[in-house]
């Protein structure tokens, strides 16, 4: 490895060329990651010219560079945003001191595991989504999962950069178990749940986009505000990049609504094996997949009340979703938050201290986006004319983690009992016989400008080319 030009092999903005000690610890990991990459990375595409955006610099105007490049040639690089002088601590109990360039001790093990599990999401999404390249609908949408991929696989490089310029050898042992736990492994699982889930089809993966990364959106956003400066630049720029997935899986739902709304136009009926049979996914389907996606993915912000989010906040590491432009103390001390349980047969709200309901407070925040995107989906079945509408379920609704865990509740907000889940569940949750639907509809279309029947094409295409461009040139 010795002879490396780094800044052409690996774009950054953090004097690679000159940092010796970071040199030698990326030596040391970066064969390991791209075997990781040639195993548990997108699979049967090694040798594809895929057109991908790199990223390249931090200027706002200019980042991406596009071009056709083979994946295990993409220049995985580093970038932090440009520091701002004098940055201080905007909250915690450490508000107004200046911002740290270094880790201090006593929080070192808090920030290395909040950028160990950061981190570990990120080859997460790549193993969960190997083998969909095999599935793709169209070329269009192949480019898209590979950029999603290689992106994730920067943004892995992002945490490592992290770990292995202020952790020492603690740092570079984490750097390397990234690479050791598997999504699904029994014996090496991922560190949160979301990320051992299978994402066996398109759908899922579009619902994942939409959903899942916008919880990568929001831990971003909530480390972005962090006193460790070197950890908000590096979440920042990892913010440029996350808004494209959530993209892939918001249009890509909405091309999903938009061709079986065509065709329940075109038969005029909303009859489920109707439609099945004409090859386009109900609504009544997508409707469970978006219940199972929104309710394992808002667990991922933790328990409702957790004295270690107060920890976090109050020392400053994890702030809220845009701290800087709330209107508060930033210090929390002695304010409440509601947080919800079930109680004697229903769901009551309880005052908690605001400081351990941030989890609570950030899943809330997360809520209100993710509706905003589900409305937009709506606006698509009512410009077709068509009654139905998409519903993020209740927030208790099929919950793991915290107080409502094992509640059993209907989307609606009914608390249940064990039978009568049972008996519904599903029409609430993706069944077995819903999936192996889904799985029926996924083939594989390659031809440039063709799309699977189950899915609408895209307006435009990628960086302004057409939608029939060559956007993977198979070998
Ligand atoms: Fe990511
Ligand atoms: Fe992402």
């Amino acid at each position: 490895m010795s002879g490396i030009n780094y800044s052409d092999k690996i774009p950054n903005n953090v004097n690679l060329s000159e940092d010796r000690a970071l040199q030698r610890a990326l030596e040391q990991w970066q064969p390991n990651f791209l075997n990781w990459w040639q195993d548990m990375g997108p699979d049967k595409s090694q040798n594809f010219d895929v057109y991908l955006r790199t990223a390249v610099s931090v200027e706002p105007q200019g980042w991406a560079q596009f071009g056709h490049v083979k994946m295990l040639d993409y220049r995985w690089g580093i970038f932090l945003n440009p520091g701002v002088a004098d940055r201080s601590i905007h909250f915690g109990d450490h508000l107004g001191e200046a911002a740290w360039q270094d880790v201090p001790g006593e929080h070192r093990a808090n920030l290395r595991r909040i950028i160990v599990t950061q981190g570990d999401t990120e080859p997460a999404s790549v193993e969960q989504q190997r083998h969909l390249g095999l599935t793709c609908p169209s070329q269009y949408d192949l480019r898209n999962l590979f950029q999603v991929n290689v992106e994730e696989g920067r943004h892995l490089w992002a945490m490592v950069y992290l770990l292995h310029k202020h952790f020492g050898r603690d740092g570079r042992e984490e750097a390397q178990a990234l690479l050791e736990r598997h999504s699904g492994d029994a014996n090496h699982p991922r560190i949160l749940g979301a990320f051992n889930e299978a994402t066996p089809d398109w759908l899922s993966f579009f619902m994942f986009t939409y959903f899942t990364d916008r919880d990568g959106k929001f831990q971003l956003c909530a480390l972005a505000e962090s006193a460790f400066d070197p950890l908000a630049r590096t979440t920042k720029f990892m913010l440029t990049e996350e808004a494209h997935h959530m993209f892939v899986g918001e249009s890509g739902i909405a091309r999903v609504i938009q061709r079986t709304a065509q065709v329940m136009n075109e038969f005029k009926t909303d009859d489920v094996s109707k439609l099945r049979a004409a090859g386009v996914i109900d609504l009544p389907t997508l409707q469970r997949y978006l219940n199972f996606h929104f309710s394992v993915t808002i667990d991922l912000f933790g328990a409702d009340e957790s004295s270690n989010a107060a920890i976090f906040y109050s020392s400053g590491l994890k702030g809220r979703f845009e701290e800087g432009k709330r209107q508060d103390d930033h210090v929390l001390k002695g304010q409440t938050y509601k947080v919800i349980q079930a109680q004697g047969g229903q769901l009551v709200e309880r005052e908690v201290p605001m400081l351990n309901a941030l989890n609570e407070v950030l899943r809330d925040d997360y809520i209100v986006d993710s509706v905003g995107g589900v409305e937009r989906w709506n606006k698509v079945l009512a410009k077709a004319g068509i009654a139905f509408r998409l519903k993020v379920p209740h927030k208790a609704f099929h919950r793991n983690i915290g107080a409502l865990a094992g509640v059993k509740l209907s989307p609606s907000g009914e608390l249940l009992s064990e039978a009568q889940w049972s008996a519904q569940v599903d029409q609430w949750l993706p069944s077995a016989q819903d999936r192996a639907f889904v799985a029926s509809l996924m083939g594989r279309v390659t031809e440039p400008g063709k799309f699977a029947n189950w899915i609408a094409p895209p307006a435009m295409g990628i960086n302004r080319q057409a939608v029939d461009f060559d956007y993977v040139r198979f070998a």
